[in-house]
């Protein structure tokens, strides 16, 4: 097992350098472990009939790798603009392009990842703002425009002023290292899938019956299709709710 660490930070010692190497640290209990700071490579977007040696450097060592940490601190509410410099200079090389330009995964296919970022607020504004989401999410879709599968994300809040990560947090990295190196070649989730999906039907099922309970203290639901009519839109309503909340807004903030 090979982990690669990628750092998009302006600090080469700040919190997302130390983050990352924790994570690395509990990976290389087991594993063959290196860390990149984009920042020592000249990283360009490829031009026709230029040579692109950085890039290809750590284009060779992706290829390698088994895991990815990427990590890059919340700038502006954004991703880092050393990380996102990477990502966009990559970008024709994470895929495969199909006739109408849609991405199709092949060499880093099945690879897994770890995404790390960091942020001044604390958890409770992040929490609410979403502060790091952006951060996550551009890392998020390019990796699985290459078809690489998600391990964890880590996020640090509160980082103004903060010159050692927390040894909760240390551990808390150490940890996910450490599990990243253990995980199967290919993940195969569609048992666990549908387990979660039978959970969430019979949890919703019984909040939707209690519900109906109560509206039926205050209007008559005895009619068989008033009772499905409330049934489906109180129901709908909850599923919206969680697949936008899994779907969109779901992300660490702590
Ligand atoms: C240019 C810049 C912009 C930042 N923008 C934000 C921001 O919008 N929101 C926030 O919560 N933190 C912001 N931060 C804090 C960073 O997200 C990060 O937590 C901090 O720089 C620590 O990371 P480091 O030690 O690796 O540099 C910013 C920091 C810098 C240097």
């Amino acid at each position: 097992m090979y982990v690669l660490g990628l750092l998009g930070s302006q600090r080469p010692d700040g919190v997302t350098a130390q983050t990352l190497k924790a994570v690395l640290k509990g990976a290389a209990k087991t594993a063959k472990v290196e860390l990149i700071n984009l920042n020592d490579y000249v990283i360009l977007p490829d031009q026709p009939s230029q040579h692109n040696s950085d890039l290809d450097l750590i284009e060779n060592k992706l290829l390698k790798a088994d895991v990815w940490v990427l990590a890059a601190p919340t700038y502006l509410g954004g991703l880092s603009g050393v990380m996102k410099n990477f990502l966009d200079c990559m970008r024709n090389r994470i895929a495969r392009f199909n006739a109408v330009g849609e991405a199709v995964p092949d060499r880093f296919k099945n690879k897994h990842y770890v995404t790390v970022t960091n942020c001044y607020v604390g958890s409770v504004e992040n929490m609410v703002t979403g502060m790091t989401d952006a951060a996550f999410k551009t890392m998020d879709k390019f990796l699985t425009m290459g078809g690489l599968i998600k391990i964890r994300e880590i996020v640090v809040t509160k980082t103004f002023g903060m010159s050692q990560l927390s040894a909760k947090k240390q551990s808390e990295c150490e940890r996910v290292g450490q599990k990243a190196v253990q995980r199967k070649e290919r993940d195969d989730n569609t048992m666990k899938r549908y387990v979660e999906l039978f959970l969430m039907i019979a949890v919703m099922a019984l909040i939707t019956m209690g519900i109906e309970a109560g509206i039926g203290q205050l209007i008559p639901l005895q009619n068989f299709w008033a009772y499905y009519g409330v049934f489906v839109i109180v129901f709908y309503v909850l599923l919206a709710s969680i697949l936008h909340f899994f779907t969109v807004v779901k992300h660490r903030r702590h």
